[in-house]
């Protein structure tokens, strides 16, 4: 088994190095800057940009690949939403070209989508529902879910997560649960949603979930989040119990007070039932991920 992994510097990808590298499977690490991640030894990295089909096609020529982990993404929702063409060069054409190579190399491939492929009106969601995506990043990961679930070719998966949160090295985004480890024991009150659901998904599990799909060549779609869904107010009481800081420090409130560019599902969250059963995921609950990260 060789992987490419794309996106290594991402918070998924780092992990996923880590996964790889502990359970000795050899891989090419690919992500658009240099490599930040340093437990990725750099004769395994590689600096490619996914919109640039002739340095894809370098790399898959210079290694033979058994499988893609395809994770690079545009995965800020709001700039997606006020950039659209740049949103749709990365999420759907550059991931349609490597599953094009994919193909033509006869390699397995797993593409990593979104619970905002879906409109948020039922929440708990299959893998057999049907995707209705409200903003730009989300329509951006259905249009290239499309391209595998169209193909004649089968040899794909597509993992869907939920909020990844956890601790990577010079990561580009915050995520709320370390945020929140961060802002709470410092005595800072911060403001969340009421009527927005999420089941926030550790990053570990979900690279445990990506490399059981490649370990035991798993096709079709798979949902991969933490194992509860809760609204965002009570994700942050959650985390304030953990810390045993005052909840008074959390303010509830509503999605209409904010002013995101991108509109959102409201209730996501997802039935697990496939992926336990296939694959064998067993997330762990926000308790007891906590001492993983930093406080701040
Ligand atoms: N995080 C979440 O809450 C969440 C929720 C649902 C789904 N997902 C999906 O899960 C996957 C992993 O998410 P993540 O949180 O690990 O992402 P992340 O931390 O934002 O990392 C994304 C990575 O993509 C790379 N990238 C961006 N544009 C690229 C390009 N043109 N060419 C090559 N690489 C490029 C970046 O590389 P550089 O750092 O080198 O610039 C970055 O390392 C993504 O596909 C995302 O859509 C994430």
């Amino acid at each position: 088994m060789k992987v490419l992994i794309t996106g290594s510097n991402g918070l998924l990808g780092q992990k996923l190095v880590a996964l790889l590298s502990k359970n000795r499977i050899s891989f090419t690490a690919a992500s658009l800057g240099e490599n930040r991640n340093p437990e990725c030894p750099e004769e395994h990295y590689v600096s490619m940009d996914i919109t640039n089909s002739r340095a894809v096609d370098e790399t898959l020529t210079r290694h033979e690949f058994t499988h893609i982990l395809h994770t690079a993404a545009m995965t800020h929702v709001d700039a997606c939403e006020m950039n659209p063409e740049e949103c749709y060069a990365i999420n759907h054409w550059a991931t349609k070209n490597l599953f094009d190579r994919a193909v033509k190399n006869n390699l397995h491939f797993t593409f990593l989508s979104t619970d905002f492929v879906f409109d948020g009106e039922q929440g708990n969601y299959s893998e057999g529902d049907v995707p209705n995506p409200l903003s730009v990043y989300g329509k951006s990961k259905w249009l290239a879910e499309q391209e595998l679930l169209n193909a004649s070719y089968t040899n794909w998966a597509i993992a869907r997560t939920i909020i990844v949160y956890g601790e990577g090295y010079k990561i580009n985004k915050s995520n709320i649960i370390s945020w929140l480890m961060e802002e709470l024991p410092k005595g800072n009150p911060v403001s969340l949603l009421t009527d927005h659901y999420r089941a926030p998904t550790w990053a570990e599990d979900l690279a445990e979930g990506c490399f059981q799909i490649i370990n035991r060549n798993k096709t079709g779609i798979f949902h991969l989040s933490g194992p509860e869904t809760l609204s965002i107010y009570e994700i942050g009481l959650r985390v304030a119990n953990f810390l045993n800081v005052d909840k008074e420090l959390i303010h509830p409130i509503l999605s209409t007070t904010l002013n995101q560019k991108a509109p959102r599902p409201s209730k996501t969250g997802f039935n697990l039932q496939k992926a336990k059963s296939t694959l064998g995921f067993i997330p762990h609950s926000i308790e007891a991920t906590l001492n993983s990260l930093n406080r701040g």
